[in-house]
């Protein structure tokens, strides 16, 4: 087998600074502090000031993981890659302008749609990347303003997402490495394509020959039915992935599932046998940020000193395709946040 692996070098996330609280919600929408906060674990989301678009969190959040990463960052870097729902335009992509703006060069720049498992399946694409020798540093960013695609009067999905950015650096190395990104799980189940969509403003749509309705260009999803997929699927991705690494489930020191919805986490850990306390989370304070909640939560934890080097990681996500996605690394020696 080969010693290579992607190596974790460099971290960083970006929350703009403007919070809508739970109450704020609730004086608009038929909800409560009370409701919310049991039913989904989140106190409060991010959200932009007017004007500020994807790529302008996703340069905060780059510039943070490049700094992070010292001498693999800027110099070492030549391939980015940006996990997003909600890019900049239709055409281009986000990242050749985000690379720019980073000062990377005329670099590999690319996005990846996957929905919430976006942030794990720019981590595999990276991670192939390298192991190919396409690249030999990776700039991996998950980035939304999700607060586009809201429907102000939709109380399921207003109150679940916000806004922010999350990245990390990733440099060609040994799995031995601390750091090393081990295996990688991916899935998909495009049958369940009308459970979470923007049914506006694609191909489909205006194939159909008529108008959108101003509604499609919201997010719409099944809420209850995405609950139950989203622990059934990262559970058995999570399966998948452990064996491929070899770990038991009592070697994993920490999950960093996808932060939709607490109860969401708690089920999976159920699931899966985990101890809640090796779950992390910083839904309270962020919400569901989709492409961006995995970096963003592994920047909260590492903020907190709640890794130590060689600790044992289980990423996990499940987003709209329906698609979902498993990796499994360690933590590397050096402080990154
Ligand atoms: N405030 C108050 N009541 C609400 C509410 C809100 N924000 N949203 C829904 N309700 C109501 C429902 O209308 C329903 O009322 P009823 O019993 O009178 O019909 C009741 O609460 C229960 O609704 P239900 O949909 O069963 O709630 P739930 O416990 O499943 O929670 C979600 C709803 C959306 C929070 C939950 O299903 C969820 O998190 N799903 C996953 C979403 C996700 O991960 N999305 C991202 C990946 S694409």
């Amino acid at each position: 087998m080969s010693t290579h692996a992607a190596v974790l070098t460099g971290l960083g996330g970006y929350l703009p600074p403007r919070t809508v609280t739970n109450e704020e919600l609730s004086d608009r929408l038929d909800t409560s502090d009370e409701w919310i906060r049991k039913r989904t674990g989140i106190r409060q989301r991010h959200v932009v000031d007017p004007g500020v678009a994807t790529g302008d969190l996703a340069v905060e959040a780059g510039h943070r993981a490049l700094k992070s990463a010292g001498a693999q960052g800027w110099n070492a870097v030549d391939m980015v890659v940006v996990a997003t729902t909600t890019p900049d335009h239709p055409l281009p992509g986000t990242a050749p302008n985000v690379a720019a703006r980073l000062g990377l060069g005329p670099v590999a720049a690319l996005d990846v749609q996957a929905g919430c498992s976006g942030f794990v399946y720019a981590l595999a694409t990276a991670t192939a990347a390298l192991a190919a020798g396409h690249a030999e540093g990776v700039l991996v960013i998950g980035a939304e303003v999700f607060s586009n695609v809201l429907n102000p009067a939709d109380r399921t999905t207003a109150v679940i997402f916000g806004d922010g950015a999350g990245a990390i650096v990733l440099r060609a190395g040994d799995r031995d490495e601390p750091g090393a990104v081990l295996g990688v799980d991916l899935g998909s189940d495009g049958t369940g394509l009308e459970l979470a969509t923007i049914p506006g403003g694609g191909a489909r749509q205006r194939a159909s020959g008529r108008q959108p309705r101003p509604d499609e260009g919201y997010v719409q999803m099944n809420g209850k039915e995405i609950f139950l997929q989203a622990v059934r699927r990262m559970a058995a991705s999570s399966s998948a992935v452990l064996g491929k690494v070899g770990w038991s489930v009592d070697q994993i020191d920490h999950v960093v599932g996808h932060q939709a919805n607490l109860r969401i986490l708690h089920s999976l850990a159920q699931q899966l046998g985990v101890d809640k306390r090796r779950v992390v989370s910083h839904i309270e304070s962020a919400g569901n940020t989709s492409a961006a909640s995995i970096p963003l939560a592994l920047a909260d934890a590492a903020a907190r000193s709640r890794f130590r080097p060689h600790d044992r990681l289980l990423l996990t996500a499940f987003g709209a395709g329906l698609t979902w996605g498993s990796a499994a690394l360690t933590w590397p020696q050096t402080t990154l946040v």
